[in-house]
């Protein structure tokens, strides 16, 4: 609804030049730091994970882990990290996605999805979309189901639904704003 997109749109500040000049960062600590819009926000998506029948949250490092933990606390199922390269000490499935300049991977326990599993990925900003795609991607593999992603923000200029979406592959995208 409208007053909720305007009350979590007035808590992401823009930080112009950040990290380098010409880019214009989405700052959403200003949202995290107001205890109401932080819990609208929550509501918002645990109510999400609930129509998507979501029995895992996974979330990405590291902001997707700030939005995602509380998620899968209000809706009560588990969560799971994705997490970049070399941090879980467990067997692990990694997925390499290109960045701007080279590359990146992404890493989640081999043991933390199964079969059966339906999960919601959540994310704080859609850019490219190279992180979320790949993020799909890596779950697939651990023969769990993607039951959607949900993403506080989407960047629309920068087209990374598109990607996301056929990666999705009919599962929903919900962008709670778009910008
Ligand atoms: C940011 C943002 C998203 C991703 C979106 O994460 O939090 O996860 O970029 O970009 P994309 O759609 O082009 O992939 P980043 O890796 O910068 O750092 P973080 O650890 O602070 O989340
Ligand atoms: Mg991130």
């Amino acid at each position: 609804p409208a007053d909720v997109r305007e009350l979590l749109t007035s808590r992401i500040h823009d930080v112009p030049d950040y990290p380098k000049p010409g880019v214009l960062f989405k700052d959403i600590t200003p949202l995290l730091a107001d205890a109401k819009a932080f819990s609208v926000l929550t509501e918002v998506l645990a109510g999400l994970a609930e129509r998507r029948g979501a029995t895992k949250i996974v979330g990405l490092e590291a902001r997707g882990f700030i939005l995602g933990a509380p998620v899968a606390v209000r809706v009560g199922i588990g969560f799971v990290p994705v997490r970049k390269s070399g941090k879980l000490p467990g067997a692990t499935l990694s997925q390499a996605y290109d960045l701007e300049y080279g590359s990146a991977q992404i890493e989640v326990h081999a043991a933390g999805l199964a079969e059966g599993d339906r999960v919601l990925v959540i994310d704080d900003v859609l850019a490219t979309g190279g992180t979320a795609e790949a993020s799909v991607e890596l779950i697939r593999r651990t023969g769990a189901e993607v039951a959607g992603a949900a993403i506080l923000l989407e960047l629309g200029f920068l087209a990374g639904r598109e990607r996301v979406e056929r990666a999705l592959a009919g599962a929903p995208l919900d962008a709670l704003v778009t910008v």
